[in-house]
């Protein structure tokens, strides 16, 4: 069902309360922002409002701090980032509730920007206390939800505010319920999802959502460990999840039986430890020495892998092919994102370190779409409903 969007309403002049996800990275040392594209993707939709005259009140939580006031989680960094990104003052206040909260609001001008205290520092935020709800919901005419990457959590800024207020998408949800959506419901084929990362207990949902839809599932990663093993290989000191076992042999079977092409590693990099600075070799799957660990995956599984790919129109991506925080294991990671960047076809990235890998490679821009979620693009691929989407208005309502 499509949610009505900050397009289908009536905004001029109001007050709207914008739920954002600005929890964003920091380094550790210098305290600084270290990834803002979780800024930069709600600029869209701040910008917008801002232009229709809107006074925009912005709310986020930041890290889990666990329902208290964390001085190094308080949300000033981003402010400070936020206004240097829309060119304009970005007022701010101590909370996110109260009277200082409330004057702040009764001051903003029409086009103004405001963006309220960490949320979690109320426990009441996470626990979706109708009170706490209410009270966000009074500061304004109109709740917009933008932040994708919390969707996944039913809290009081997320979905219990939707019960007191008008609640739309903003640019950022609608675009990524677009692209996760139209690949879920109508995939252009030949249609691959391609999944790696360190535990197939991650993925289990995602795989029995995806394996009926796809044409190719491509497995890399440390989860492709399990899947050798279902299948009687050795994989050394890799980690096997033995309870996943039956799991990852049914996938295979039915995967068989659909006509989908399951494609596992023919050949993998292996290390003696695991570390980034340490010998490395290929070897074929049959041949991984009792004392090494599974890497990354080799020349000959890249050479296959983005064959296929190359016939693809629709691609899911979600996990890196190795320990590509490493740069000697970095290639297959590498090799799959240039070959989406190649392609004439639509292309989904989701998930944290595949977002991060695909930066670091410089190749965000040639992807249909990087989604902001993490926890969230992985929920909605496993194609359950998100909370934080559940709430919107639907467009014929
Ligand atoms: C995320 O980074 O995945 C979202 O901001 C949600 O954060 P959470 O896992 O702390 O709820």
């Amino acid at each position: 069902m499509k949610k009505k969007t900050i397009r289908d309403i009536e905004l001029k002049d109001r007050k709207v309360l914008v739920r954002v996800d600005f929890n964003v990275p920091l380094d550790i040392e210098t305290h600084e922002i270290s990834d803002d594209s979780r800024i930069k993707a709600a600029i869209p939709t701040i910008q917008y409002l801002i232009d229709k005259g809107c006074r925009v009140i912005l709310c986020s939580h930041f890290g889990r701090p666990k329902g208290k006031v964390v001085e190094d989680m308080r949300l000033a960094p981003v402010a400070k980032r936020l206004s240097e990104l829309l060119k304009l003052p970005v007022a701010s206040t101590k909370d996110c509730i109260g009277i200082e909260v409330e004057q702040s609001v009764s001051k903003l001008k029409s086009g103004a920007v405001l963006l309220l205290e960490n949320l979690r520092f109320h426990p009441e935020e996470e626990q979706n206390d109708p009170d706490f709800a209410r009270t966000l919901a009074g500061l304004a005419d109109v709740y917009v939800n933008d932040a994708f990457g919390t969707a996944h959590r039913a809290h009081a800024s997320t979905a219990g505010v939707a019960n007191y207020l008008p609640a739309v998408a903003g640019l950022l949800m609608e675009k990524e319920i677009d692209f996760l959506g139209k690949a879920l419901t109508d995939p252009i084929h030949p249609f691959a999802a391609v999944t790696g990362g360190a535990k197939v207990s991650d993925k289990l949902a995602l795989l029995e959502n995806i394996l009926n839809k796809v044409d190719y599932l491509l497995i890399g990663g440390g989860m492709c460990c399990t899947f050798l093993r279902s299948q009687g290989y050795g994989i050394g000191q890799s980690s096997v999840e033995e309870d996943k076992l039956h799991f990852v042999k049914e996938l295979a079977d039915k995967a068989d039986r659909a006509g989908v092409q399951l494609m596992l590693p023919v050949d993998v990099v292996v290390a003696d430890s695991f570390a980034g600075d340490v010998p490395f070799k290929v070897v074929n799957i049959g041949e991984i020495p009792d004392s090494s660990y599974v890497m990354d995956i080799g020349p000959y599984t890249i050479k296959a892998f983005t064959d296929e790919l190359k016939k693809c129109k629709t691609v899911v991506w979600n996990g890196p092919m190795g320990v590509f925080e490493y740069p000697a294991f970095r290639d297959g990671t590498k090799a799959i994102a240039q070959q989406l960047a190649q392609l004439d076809a639509t292309t989904i990235l989701g998930g944290g370190s595949t977002a991060e890998a695909i930066d670091e490679f410089g190749l965000t821009d040639r992807m249909s779409h990087v989604s902001t979620g993490g926890g969230a693009s992985l929920e909605f691929l496993e194609g359950k409903t998100l909370p934080g989407v559940a709430v919107l208005q639907d467009k014929e309502h």
